[in-house]
């Protein structure tokens, strides 16, 4: 069993789009053991996306993640890392896959609808980020 961070982004929050993307993630086999909506402030999504502080593209993203609340949730599952990326689709929604929450929903390379944890390093800072022991079910 593996457990990954999801974020449903401030786009899809705002657009009603939490409760199907949460649907898509469920019909995956993927299971839910935490979530809450919260706003974050700029301080939180800097602090969230630190390993991306050097990119050309950091300041407009976290604006972006503290522009309205997101729904952050913990999946649980076999391989939930990989499996829960490949739902999502690629980070472009251009060069998304048919079938993927991106392909679905995302509206362009930054505000692509859905965040999920990497790998095992990351998912384990992320979902730590948000969630203490007691918030997970299971
Ligand atoms: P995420 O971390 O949100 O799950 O997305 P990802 O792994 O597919 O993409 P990553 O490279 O980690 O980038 C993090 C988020 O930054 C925004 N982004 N904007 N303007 C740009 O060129 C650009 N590139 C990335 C996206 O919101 C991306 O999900
Ligand atoms: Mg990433």
């Amino acid at each position: 069993m593996e457990r990954t961070l999801s974020i449903i982004k401030p786009d899809a929050v705002s657009r009603n789009l939490a409760g199907a993307i949460l649907n898509m993630i469920q019909d995956s086999g993927l299971t839910v053991v935490a979530m809450k909506m919260i706003h974050m402030s700029k301080a939180q999504a800097e602090g969230f996306y630190h390993v991306h502080k050097a990119r050309p593209f950091f300041a407009d993203l976290t604006a972006f993640m503290c522009s309205g609340p997101v729904v952050v949730s913990i999946l649980e599952g076999d391989n939930a890392i990989a499996r829960y990326r490949t739902l999502m689709g690629a980070t472009n929604p251009a060069n998304a896959e048919e079938g993927t929450i991106r392909k679905r929903y995302a509206l362009d390379i930054e505000k692509n609808s859905v965040h999920g944890s990497d790998a095992p390093e990351t998912a384990a800072f992320e979902t730590a980020y948000f969630f203490s022991n007691l918030e997970i079910v299971g």
